[in-house]
């Protein structure tokens, strides 16, 4: 199993390409399913996740292909409605196969995805809403058995919370119900945002995109024509650089942005001291004297993204004081704390607050990633920390950083991938 090493104390400078957001692709993909023609899709990540979905379209029948972050997926041949446990089990997000093949077919067969390590994480909402739709939906051996026998209907759908992959979900399925849906406190960010301007560019008419409802006018089964599609940066790949450059206190450019993306983490990165510059397409984060610390609540979008929670818990223990983060999103999302303790941080835990104390010596350790974000928490910890950190079970930072060494190297990091 491979692991990084990574030798701490230098500093980092000059450019790094972000790639394509992981959480606005996988929808996309899914998202091929309502599609009558061959979908291009441009600017994919080439993350595990990406390719564990293209394999579960594949395995429903699709045809694709992918290779220099294009890909080019034909939906019109599949032949399963079947999404089996062993690839969802891979990937939750397997999940949002749901609303596409059950809109698309009238039935589908989708695995219960399970918790994670950071939560529970139930998909109760994405099934209220499909059975106002008209779905019929049984559990049988931990399988999602939807049926909708009279095709879906568009109806008015009311989140309880708000869900992101929940409103996808949705969304798609509503794109060919038969009739009208309003959807009210559904998700707003970006990736949620993008899916839609693209099926509407498809022949969805879809008012409110970017606000908390839309009104989505269904295509009573016929399905669309897709537009090219060319996938938005991923802020939280560009969020964890930029904390890259903060924790090492190096000047960097991250290129290939939306800094409007960004809003909430360039706000903190601010407040704790860093000169920060924008242009179009890039962001410029330039050193501070001292790091303050800083105060932080996750929130769903336009708020502080809950993916950049473990990134800034690293960062924070470098500040100059101790800093408040709150993890409102998750109820177990805290797994990186006892990994950068054994690095020498200090950080006190109650139920949903972590209190990092600052100023911390980090010294290198073997450390274990125990989920995606945590992980680039723990990247970030060892490019400051004195001496070696070796990072295991790293498959965890492959499912959605693309080729996170190679980038790094090319900043001056001294970090190497080798296997046990
Ligand atoms: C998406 O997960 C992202 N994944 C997550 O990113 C991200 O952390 C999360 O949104 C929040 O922004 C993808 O987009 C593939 P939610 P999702 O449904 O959709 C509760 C990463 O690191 N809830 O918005 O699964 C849920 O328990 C990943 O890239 C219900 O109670 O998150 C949570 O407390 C990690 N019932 C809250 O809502 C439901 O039916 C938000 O979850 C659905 C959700």
């Amino acid at each position: 199993m491979d692991y990084l090493e990574i030798k701490g104390g230098k500093k980092l400078k000059g450019e790094v390409v972000i790639s394509g957001a992981k959480n606005a692709a996988l929808p996309l993909l899914t998202s091929t399913l309502l599609s009558k023609t061959p979908v291009h899709i441009s600017n994919i990540p080439d993350v595990a996740d990406v390719k564990t979905l293209l394999q579960l379209l594949q395995n429903l029948g699709a045809k694709q292909t992918f290779e220099n972050n294009k890909a080019i997926v034909d939906t019109s041949g599949v032949n399963s409605t079947c999404a089996n446990y062993d690839i969802v089990r891979k990937m939750r997000a397997s999940i949002l196969t749901l609303g596409p093949l059950l809109t698309r077919f009238g039935h589908c067969e989708v695995s219960l995805p399970g918790g994670c390590a950071i939560g529970q994480r139930p998909i109760d909402l994405h099934l209220k809403a499909l059975e106002q739709m008209g779905a019929v939906i049984d559990i049988r051996q931990g399988y999602i058995v939807a049926t909708a026998p009279k095709a879906l209907k568009g109806a008015n759908i009311l989140f309880d919370k708000i869900t992101v992959t929940g409103s996808e979900n949705i969304i798609m399925a509503a794109a060919l119900a038969h009739g009208t849906s309003v959807l009210s406190n559904v998700a707003k960010e970006p990736e949620v945002v993008q899916l839609c301007e693209i099926l509407n560019a498809s022949g969805v008419p879809i008012k409110g995109i970017g606000t908390d409802e839309l009104e989505i006018e269904g295509s009573c089964g016929k399905l669309l024509n897709f537009v090219d599609i060319s996938v938005i940066p991923d802020r939280i790949e560009a969020g964890t650089y930029l904390c890259a450059g903060a924790i090492t206190n190096s000047t960097i450019t991250i290129k290939n942005v939306l800094s409007e993306h960004l809003k909430a983490l360039l706000s903190k990165l601010a407040a704790m001291g860093f000169g920060i510059e924008k242009t179009s397409d890039s962001v410029t984060i330039t050193p501070c004297g001292t790091i303050l610390p800083v105060d932080i609540e996750t929130i769903e979008y336009p708020g502080f993204p809950t993916d950049m929670q473990a990134q800034f818990m690293a960062l924070c223990t470098q500040a100059e004081g101790t800093s408040l983060i709150d993890e409102r999103l998750f109820e177990n999302r805290f797994m990186h704390v006892s990994e950068l303790s054994r690095m020498g941080a200090d950080i006190k835990l109650t139920s949903h607050t972590a209190t990092v104390y600052g100023a911390t010596k980090l010294t290198g350790a073997d450390v274990m990633a125990t989920d995606l974000r945590a992980s680039s928490a723990l990247v970030l910890a060892a490019l400051v920390a004195q001496g070696k950190t070796r990072i295991h079970r790293i498959y965890h930072l492959d499912r959605g950083y693309e080729n996170l060494e190679g980038k790094l190297s090319l900043l001056g990091a001294d970090i190497k991938r080798l296997s046990e």
